[in-house]
C-alpha cells in the first residue's frame, strides 16, 4: 500500500475534478489519497510519493495556484530526493504552448532531484471532452509501477 499525495493546479477547475476523480481510483487499488489543491510547500512532507495534476494558463504558465509552491522550491532550494512522482498535465493543442506548465513542472521536479515514476501524460480537452477517462486509464498503469 503507497500513500499518494495527489497536487493540483487549476484555474478553472478541471484539474482539481480530476485529481479528486484519480484520489478514488487510486482508494480503489488500495492504496490512500490525499489530495491538495495548490498547496505551499511548508504543507507537503517531502518524500513518499506525489501525484501532480496541472493544467496550463497564460501563455504556457503554471495555473495562479501552484506558482506559489514551485517558487518556493526554488527560493528554499529545497531536496526533493525522497520525492517520487507522476505527472498528469492537461492543456489545449489550441495554444503553441501546450501543455506548457507540465513540462515546467516536470523540469523542475528533476532540477530539485525528485525521481518521476513513468511517463507523463498530456491530455488534449480539444479530444478528450472527459479528461478524467484518459486520466483514469493511464493512473492505473501508474499505480502498478509504485
Ligand atoms: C486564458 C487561457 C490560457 C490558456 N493557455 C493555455 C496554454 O498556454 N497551453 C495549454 O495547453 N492550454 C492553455 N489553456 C487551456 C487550459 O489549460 C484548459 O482549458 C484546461 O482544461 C483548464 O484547466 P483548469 O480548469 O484546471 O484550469 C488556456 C486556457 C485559458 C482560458
Amino acid at each position: 500500500m503507497t500513500d499518494v499525495t495527489i497536487i493540483s493546479g487549476s484555474t478553472l477547475g478541471s484539474a482539481e475534478y480530476v485529481a479528486e476523480h484519480l484520489a478514488g481510483i487510486i482508494e480503489q487499488q488500495g492504496h490512500t489519497a490525499n489530495v491538495l489543491h495548490g498547496p505551499e510547500l511548508e504543507e507537503l512532507t517531502l518524500t513518499g510519493v506525489w501525484l501532480i495534476v496541472s493544467s496550463t494558463h497564460g501563455a504556457g504558465d503554471l495555473p495562479d495556484n501552484l506558482q506559489p509552491l514551485f517558487e518556493q522550491i526554488k527560493e528554499k532550494d529545497a531536496s526533493l530526493v525522497d520525492v517520487k512522482y507522476g505527472a498528469i498535465g492537461i492543456g489545449s493543442s489550441e495554444y503553441d504552448t501546450f501543455c506548457g506548465a507540465i513540462d515546467t513542472i516536470d523540469r523542475e521536479m528533476i532540477g530539485h532531484r525528485a525521481i518521476r515514476i513513468g511517463s507523463m501524460i498530456k491530455i488534449d480537452i480539444t479530444q478528450h471532452e472527459i479528461p478524467e477517462d484518459p486520466a483514469e486509464e493511464w493512473v492505473k498503469t501508474w499505480i502498478a509501477l509504485l
